[in-house]
């Protein structure tokens, strides 16, 4: 591989949580001027039309065993038009740096000489529940979140959702729907069973969907959970924050009187 020229560059774009006019102006404006741009599977495609006529659009991306191409193989692509095109973008969902391999291509790329520009985007892991009314932070109630996989790269759930659960932190769980009963079982260990959690999917999209449960009752969420769809588990009291949250457990009250 060459690299023998200082030059070479790729712009790593954080295209935002899902909603089209939640990319940043820099991002933006990085996809107007794009030779190139590969993107993943959470990219809104409606950005794309921001790109110029004769921008190359190469689909890149990989959901559940749905891969079109490896890891590795989209490293070796975006280092082989880096070196033939001048505004290679690599367009990823959310921020490239929260759970979305960004550091790999980086690592890659700046091993093969290539200047690599990051432009953050804003993650779902922090959009997706504000977007709902959901602080992840509330004074007195708890003192962090916790932003955790639920699937690790051997398919087993991290430990860190067990030491999250110990702790008052909100928990965040990204890709955590295919894993979800041995989640909520194991953060059942060490919270209140009337804990409130909620998914959300297709977070900031137009078709956003909530579901609220407490922790005793979360057998009630899974006939609601689209597994084809983009999904985020928050746990914690600050759950109860949603406007939804009193109607509901009035509603769960008289059903159990
Ligand atoms: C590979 S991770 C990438 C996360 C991304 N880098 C970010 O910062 O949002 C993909 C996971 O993010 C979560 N996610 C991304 N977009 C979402 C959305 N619009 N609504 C709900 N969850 C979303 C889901 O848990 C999904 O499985």
């Amino acid at each position: 591989m060459k690299n023998d020229k200082k030059n070479y560059k790729v712009t790593l774009v954080g295209a935002g949580p899902g909603a089209v006019d939640l990319i940043t102006v820099k991002g933006l404006n990085a996809i107007k001027t794009a030779d190139v741009i590969f993107y993943d599977a959470l990219v809104n495609k409606e950005l794309l039309k921001n790109a110029k006529p004769d921008t190359n659009l190469i689909y890149v991306g990989k959901r559940f065993n749905n891969h079109r191409f490896s890891q590795t193989e989209i490293n070796t692509l975006l280092a082989e038009y880096a070196f033939t095109k001048n505004n290679v973008v690599r367009l990823k969902g959310g921020d490239p740096f929260v759970f979305g391999r960004g550091s790999e291509e980086v690592d890659y790329l700046e091993n093969c000489g290539i200047e690599v520009e990051i432009i953050p985007g804003i993650s779902s892991a922090l959009a997706v529940p504000t977007n709902q009314g959901i602080p992840l932070t509330k004074r007195g109630v708890n003192e962090s979140f916790w932003v955790i996989t639920g699937t690790t790269s051997n398919g087993e759930i991290s430990k860190d959702i067990m030491h999250g659960a110990k702790s008052s932190a909100t928990l965040v769980i990204l890709m955590g729907l295919r894993n979800f009963t041995t989640i909520l079982n194991e953060v059942l260990k060490y919270r209140p069973i009337n804990t409130p959690f909620a998914i959300i999917q297709n977070g900031t999209l137009q078709n956003e969907t909530i579901c609220i449960e407490t922790l005793e009752n979360y057998k009630n969420a899974l006939p609601k959970i689209d597994y084809k769809s983009p999904g985020i588990i928050v746990i914690g009291d600050v759950v109860a924050e949603h406007n939804t949250f009193l109607e509901e457990e009035i509603q769960r009250v008289l059903e159990n009187y």
